[in-house]
């Protein structure tokens, strides 16, 4: 979920709303505000996209522009200073007005907005409801509204004085009853000017302005109106006025946020001139690539890594690699496993991060784990990196957004250099993410001095070719947008490879189902004949990965056999070669050429077709190829 918070002089409403705009790739089913104006609350909220909720406070404001009498003058939502607003990826209660946040208590004067899951909180609302509570939505948010409430009461009662450190004081109070994942933001109409925040395990950033303060989930939302930012720890409370920034742990006493300054161009997180973000952002990838190489490779040939705070000593002593990651992140590991085992000889394991602590995996202190995430917040990927250390694991993150709690919990950190990703659906991200686990495998493979050492040299030259070779890739991939058009009526397409053509073809049918809701699969090419070459039907379209016919010249023959496999099933085949492979063609209904890259490599090249095909196909049954239903771009609940 996407929040925001503003404290400042300005009207909030529009500062909120653009925040939210910025945040929507969080999560995109509903969306809410509550503004404080003078001594009131006044809400909004509904299911569906943000610009429903617009709407909505459109007519608003035409039908009633003043919904607060304050005797000489009339106030409006659009008028108050202070406020909140959530954009909603559902975990409790379907996405329904109902269930939108933010979250009212019992008297109407307290909303809060909460991101994460709270985990007991069947027992609090029972204990509430026990109380003469009544609860309106199915969320387990709702019950931190009535808790925030009842201590509220119970401070003024107690002839607390009222004022922002009393509304910081209850929402610790909330917090130490609260179990699970969250961060909550709070206001309370008869604390005007103040908005309160908590944070364990959900990210939360603060936005410092001048004479205006910002809360938000990630600093995007605030960018546009400062680049001073302050990062919280675990289990903080932070309370934000016009003029100040309070941070205390959950027992009171006052604790330090890391301030930081956010260096990269507003304008990077701008379409600029693209129909999508997802359009702009597989056109980024060569420069995405290039800033992830850049200040990392010697004249030399040598691997500097000066982030990875490891000794060589640590690395040394790996004796065996876990990569642990989620959805496109995970299929970079994928990719990665075969370079990493083939330059290191140091055996490597690819895990899903929501498997991997359940089933009590082997680690100890010689283990390395690399944790791989483009936000550094995905909670499975979190959860296991906590597990790795508990079991003593050296880890290590590669992680896109500088700050996040990924890296900020890992023993080291390598960031790829890919600028905001937006587009829900991971793209430059996945790229840099297999250049950065590339970085990693001939590192470790210098470090230890193997026999692969002139291998490594030369791979560090071939990796300092691929943006060029990209560029040039997407300088004529308009075939494969027509491509795309023929192919938009297809109801199941198949994606086949080996070798690190597997993962990619793996990667190619997540795009397509995240993207184009359509039924894909990707297949290990040679295991197709044991089962799944069943589903092949006439003018089932096959997509087929084919790795370079130089060096590993039996796996490309390999392919080919497969290729005809399935064109005796009556597939439409569509192969992925590279340049000059003439040996697909009476094979392949279409072939797509890539640039000649060595097999390791591939991936970086033979990826970005797919996701091209994938995005066009989107668009062309259109959809929102930038926000496809159901997901979230950082999934912060297990
Ligand atoms: C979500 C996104 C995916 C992404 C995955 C892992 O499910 O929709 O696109 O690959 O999380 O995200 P991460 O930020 O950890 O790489």
């Amino acid at each position: 979920c996407g929040i925001v918070g503003y404290a400042g002089g300005r009207p909030a409403l529009g500062i909120v709303l653009d925040g939210l705009r910025r945040l929507e790739y969080r999560g995109y089913d509903s969306a809410g505000v509550a503004i404080v104006c003078a001594d009131e609350l006044l809400t909004e909220k509904r299911a569906g996209k943000l610009a429903n909720l617009e709407k909505v406070l459109g007519e608003r404001a035409e039908a009633d522009p003043t919904d607060v009498d304050c005797g000489a003058s009339t106030l409006g939502i659009g008028d108050g200073t202070t406020g909140i607003g959530h954009t909603r990826w559902a975990t409790h209660g379907g996405p329904t007005d109902r269930n939108a946040h933010p979250h009212l208590g019992p008297d109407g004067k307290v909303a809060v907005i909460h991101n994460g899951i709270i985990e007991n909180f069947g027992r609090l609302r029972a204990e509430l409801e026990a109380d003469g509570a009544t609860f309106v939505s199915d969320t387990d948010s709702e019950c931190a509204a009535h808790l925030l409430t009842a201590v509220l009461a119970k401070l003024r009662a107690a002839g607390e004085p009222d004022g922002p450190r009393l509304l910081a004081s209850a929402m610790r109070q909330v917090c130490q009853r609260l179990e699970g994942a969250f961060t909550l933001l709070a206001v309370d109409a008869r604390v005007p000017g103040a908005v309160v925040g908590a944070r364990r395990n959900s990210p939360l950033v603060v936005g410092r302005g001048d004479g205006e303060n910002y809360l938000a989930s990630d600093v995007s939302a605030f960018i546009e109106h400062t680049r001073d930012a302050v990062e919280l720890g675990q289990d903080q409370i932070v309370l934000i006025t016009a003029d100040t920034i309070e941070i205390t742990d959950f027992d009171g006493q006052p604790a330090d946020g890391k301030d930081f300054h956010i260096d990269w161009d507003a304008s990077a997180a701008e379409k600029g001139g693209y129909d999508w973000f997802m359009l702009k952002e597989i056109e980024e990838q060569p420069e995405a690539i290039a800033a992830t190489l850049l200040g990392r490779l010697t004249d030399s040939g040598e691997i500097m890594l000066d982030e990875v705070r490891l000794s060589d000593q640590d690395l040394r002593d790996v004796d065996k690699v876990f990569i642990v990651s989620c959805g496109t992140s995970y299929h970079a590991g994928l990719v990665a496993k075969y370079a990493i085992e083939h330059w290191t000889r140091i055996p490597c394991e690819v895990e899903l991060a929501s498997e991997f602590r359940y089933r009590d995996p082997v680690l100890d202190r010689s283990t390395l784990v690399i944790v791989i995430s483009q936000s550094g917040e995905t909670m499975d990927t979190l959860m296991a990196l906590r597990h790795a250390k508990e079991q003593k694991a050296r880890v290590l993150a590669i992680c896109n957004t500088n700050g996040s709690t990924i890296p900020r919990e890992s023993d080291a950190v390598l960031y790829t250099h890919g600028g905001p990703e937006i587009a829900v659906a991971s793209t430059k991200a996945f790229l840099t993410q297999v250049v950065a686990c590339y970085l990693i495998g001939l590192h470790l493979a210098q470090v230890r001095g193997i026999k692969y050492a002139d291998e490594v040299a030369a791979v560090v030259d071939q990796l300092q070719e691929v943006p060029g070779k990209l560029r040039a890739l997407l300088d004529r991939i308009e075939p494969v947008r027509q491509l795309a058009r023929e192919l938009k009526s297809a109801p199941t397409v198949l994606f086949i490879g080996r070798h690190v053509g597997y993962p990619v073809a793996l990667e190619g049918a997540l795009k397509l189902k995240e993207l184009a809701y359509v039924h894909a699969e990707g297949f290990a090419a040679g295991e197709l004949k044991h089962g799944p070459i069943a589903v092949i039907d006439q003018g089932t379209p096959v997509i087929c990965v084919v790795p370079s016919s130089a060096g590993r010249g039996m796996l490309h023959d390999k392919v080919v056999s497969n290729i005809q496999e399935v064109r005796a099933r009556g597939a439409r085949t569509i192969v992925i070669a590279e340049e000059g492979d003439q040996a697909v063609l009476p094979y392949a209904d279409e072939v797509i050429y890539v640039p000649r890259t060595p097999t390791l490599l591939a991936p970086l090249v033979t990826t970005v077709p797919l996701q091209v095909l994938a995005a066009e196909i989107a668009a062309a049954r259109g959809h929102d190829v930038d926000q496809p239903r159901n997901l979230a771009k950082s999934v912060t609940v297990e």
